[in-house]
């Protein structure tokens, strides 16, 4: 079946009770038990949950795996896939992935004793060289967030398959409707279901999606050991929000492009981070890796006073964290997203003070389009 007739029925079967074309929204914390021990294979809401099971065929399914779990935040669903790691093993992290991923690294996983190097995942033989006896993971992020570089997936899965170790990649930026890691033989993908997948910024959200199952039992079992688990309510925004997700992807795609183009035509600006534009290093790449290019661009405006101008002038576009709403939203990386980063690392990878980050919206392009020529001028 293609994909939008998957994203509107996969785990959304009528409710068996009452014929409800939608999924209902479970809100309870336990469930009567028939005898002891007999029950319809709900015990407790930590463990299971109607909504969250319907939610998690769902984005599964869309992304070609075999089983998928929900979690309480895309940090969250991040930390259960670093918990297949024990003290004592080595991770490799991209160098430029969402700031609170590389602040889960440094800040709490240092501390149980999991080492980590950073590297530059555009790198293919940075990469096979930067791997040691004990790398069990490789994590990336492609495209990165906010400089927009992309990884090819297919080779970094065979370097990491040959050194005995297991790959992650966030796909938060492009949503499975325009890329599908696993196909690539990625082993596990997680997502910030905040940003695309819920799509209506009303949701704080995260998903793991993988094969395996040794892995998938474990994930299951952090998931509810620690009980991160995503709520019957969020299940069921984003239940709905991924059913419209082809068309809200076809349409940020549309945009993002125009924004781009139109950036990378402006005078004011020095640079633009988008893998859609023939100077983007991975162009070639991301056309064959991604269905689409997606709504995220980053621009350069040379220095902070001029980032701050921008940010502050824009009418349309709102100035927030956060991305892959329905809204244009517009946000200053250096001290926002990527404020735990380094300086000397944000320098290095081109997260400089005067870098912005629009999240291109599904408004009509030429409001969008007008409110930044407005505000650039
Ligand atoms: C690429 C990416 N991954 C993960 C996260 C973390 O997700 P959450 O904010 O849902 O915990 C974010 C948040 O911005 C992100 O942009």
């Amino acid at each position: 079946m293609g994909f939008s007739t998957i994203a509107i029925h996969a785990g959304n079967e009528p409710d068996t009770a009452t014929g409800a074309v939608s999924v209902p929204i479970y809100q309870t914390s336990t469930y009567a038990q028939d005898a002891l021990g007999v029950h319809k294979g709900y015990e407790y809401a930590r463990t299971q949950n109607p909504t969250r099971a319907a939610l998690e065929k769902n984005i599964a399914a869309l992304e070609g795996a075999k089983f998928g779990y929900a979690f309480a935040s895309g940090m969250s669903a991040i930390d259960a896939c670093l918990k297949l790691v024990r003290g004592g093993d080595h991770v490799l992290l991209g160098d430029n992935t969402y700031g609170g991923t590389f602040r889960l690294f440094d800040k709490v996983l240092r501390d149980y004793g999991i080492e980590f190097d950073l590297v530059d995942a555009t790198d293919i033989t940075k990469v096979e060289q930067a791997f040691k006896q004990n790398t069990k993971m490789l994590f990336v992020e492609t495209p990165t967030n906010p400089v927009m570089s992309v990884t090819d997936l297919k080779a970094v899965s065979e370097i990491a398959h040959a050194n005995g170790a297991k790959v992650v990649c966030d796909n938060t930026f492009l949503s499975p409707y325009l890329q599908r890691p696993i196909e690539f033989g990625v082993d596990i993908v997680v997502h910030s279901t905040t940003k695309y997948l819920n799509g209506h910024s009303d949701s704080v959200g995260g998903f793991v999606a993988l094969n395996d199952e040794t892995d998938a039992n474990r994930i299951q079992f952090i998931q509810n050991s620690i009980g991160a688990i995503l709520s019957p309510f969020d299940s069921f925004l984003v239940l709905r929000g991924t059913k419209t997700l082809a068309v809200r992807m076809e349409a940020h795609d549309r945009n993002g492009r125009q924004v781009a183009n139109f950036l990378a035509e402006h005078p004011k600006i020095q640079k633009v981070y988008y893998p859609g534009l023939a100077s983007h290093p991975q162009h070639e790449l991301a056309k064959q890796q991604q269905k689409g290019f997606g709504g995220m661009v980053s621009f350069e405006t040379g220095s902070l006073e001029n980032a701050k101008k921008v940010l502050e002038s824009v009418k349309l576009c709102i100035l927030g964290e956060s991305l892959g709403g329905v809204e244009s939203l517009i946000s200053h990386p250096a001290t926002m997203t990527h404020a735990s980063v380094p300086l000397e690392k944000r320098n290095e990878l081109g997260i400089t003070d005067g870098l912005v980050r629009i999240s291109v919206g599904i408004e009509d392009i030429e409001d969008i389009i007008e409110d930044l020529d407005q505000a650039l001028s």
